[in-house]
């Protein structure tokens, strides 16, 4: 038996089967799941993915949306290009392709934010389009198994793995495969048996022609990537409570947290006091809160929090800001660690009888 029948028929007995996105063949279904799942963990997408839908059934309420209302089923998952691209596809599908997902992978990967892998694992699925994908977790299956060795994410092992993905289906290879079982039998391979650390290959359908394998270098494949240090960024952060209200500012976007509602921010070096004024706020109390640390792809962020008691709540109307109530702002779009941070402070009520003041 060739690669992907093996494949094919061990995730037809074996692989997953009863996750939210599979047993539809609706491509607006598969895209979200396929959007939100990457970077993500089944686990965590299961919840948002359901909320999602409920909210928004079709492509056609996606589109009618506006982005603003998207944002808060997106809160918490991260990568929020993801749902502010999710809400320009929608409409792009609408304009130009009469509200109709587009037919098949090349047409899939001209929509924005939606590359190569994506768009191949959306017409696999949906259509059965014999389009191979090469997500993270393939390319470790496939380094492992045709002993390619070199950084995953450097150009040239890119085209080595995709050369290999599409051997594997063409002329006369996986002739007569299921693309929706061969398509999940990878994910699922590079999710369950052929996973980062130590891979289970006793179990694993390919493990007879893995080179990697014969040759004992699970280890060392795929080769890890250079790491470099990830920069450090630092920011203050300001919780600006007023008669029970605090301040939200909306992030621009594009943006970290582009989209999303979150706490005014300031340099680092200013004192809150300082930043306050900056914001024609008057302080009638300040409180120093605990830092914490958010880690980002591309740099790690150094946050340290002030919760501040104004005397006087400057008037941010016609602005990108909103005053919401501080213990029932479930509702908006935060990221997660401010969600967090705002939660904590007022389970209790407002916090300024429990804490002495900084200031
Ligand atoms: N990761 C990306 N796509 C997936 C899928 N369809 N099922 C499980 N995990 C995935």
């Amino acid at each position: 038996m060739d690669f992907a029948t093996r494949i094919a028929t061990w995730q037809q007995r074996h692989g997953r089967h009863d996750l939210p996105w599979q047993n539809t063949r609706d491509p607006y279904r598969i895209w979200l799941s396929e959007i939100m799942l990457q970077q993500t963990q089944v686990s965590t997408v299961i919840p948002y993915y359901q909320r999602f839908l409920e909210r928004f059934p079709d492509l056609r309420a996606l589109a009618a949306a506006d982005q603003e209302d998207v944002m808060p089923y997106w809160a918490g998952l991260g990568y929020y290009a993801r749902a502010r691209n999710l809400h320009r596809c929608a409409q792009e599908i609408v304009r130009d392709w009469s509200g109709r997902f587009p037919p098949d992978a090349a047409a899939i990967a001209t929509l924005p934010g939606i590359g190569r892998s994506t768009a191949a694992a959306i017409a696999a699925f949906a259509y059965g389009e014999r389009s191979p994908i090469m997500d993270g977790n393939v390319k470790r299956v496939f380094a492992r198994h045709f002993g390619i060795a070199g950084d995953p994410a450097r150009r040239e092992t890119e085209i080595r793995l995709w050369g290999l993905a599409d051997a594997q289906l063409a002329d006369g290879a996986g002739h007569e495969v299921d693309m929706g079982a061969y398509t999940q039998g990878l994910m699922d391979l590079g999710a369950t048996l052929c996973v980062r650390g130590r891979p289970s290959c006793d179990r694993c359908p390919v493990a007879e022609t893995c080179i990697a394998r014969r040759e004992g270098r699970q280890a060392e494949l795929p080769t890890p990537k250079t790491r470099k240090a990830s920069p450090e960024r630092r920011t203050g952060m300001l919780v600006l409570q007023h008669e029970g209200r605090i301040l939200l500012q909306r992030r621009p976007s594009p943006g970290i947290w582009g989209g999303l509602w979150s706490l005014p921010e300031f340099d680092a070096a200013l004192d809150a006091a300082s930043a306050c004024r900056e914001l024609g706020a008057t302080p009638a109390a300040i409180f120093e809160l605990a830092a914490f640390a958010h880690t980002f792809t591309h740099f790690r962020l150094h946050v340290r929090p002030w919760y501040v008691v104004l005397a006087q709540a400057p008037d941010m109307a016609g602005k990108p800001w909103q005053w919401v109530d501080a213990a029932g702002s479930a509702a908006v779009a935060l990221p997660a660690p401010v969600r967090k941070l705002i939660d904590g402070l007022f389970a209790d009520g407002l916090p300024e009888d429990l804490m002495a003041p900084a200031a």
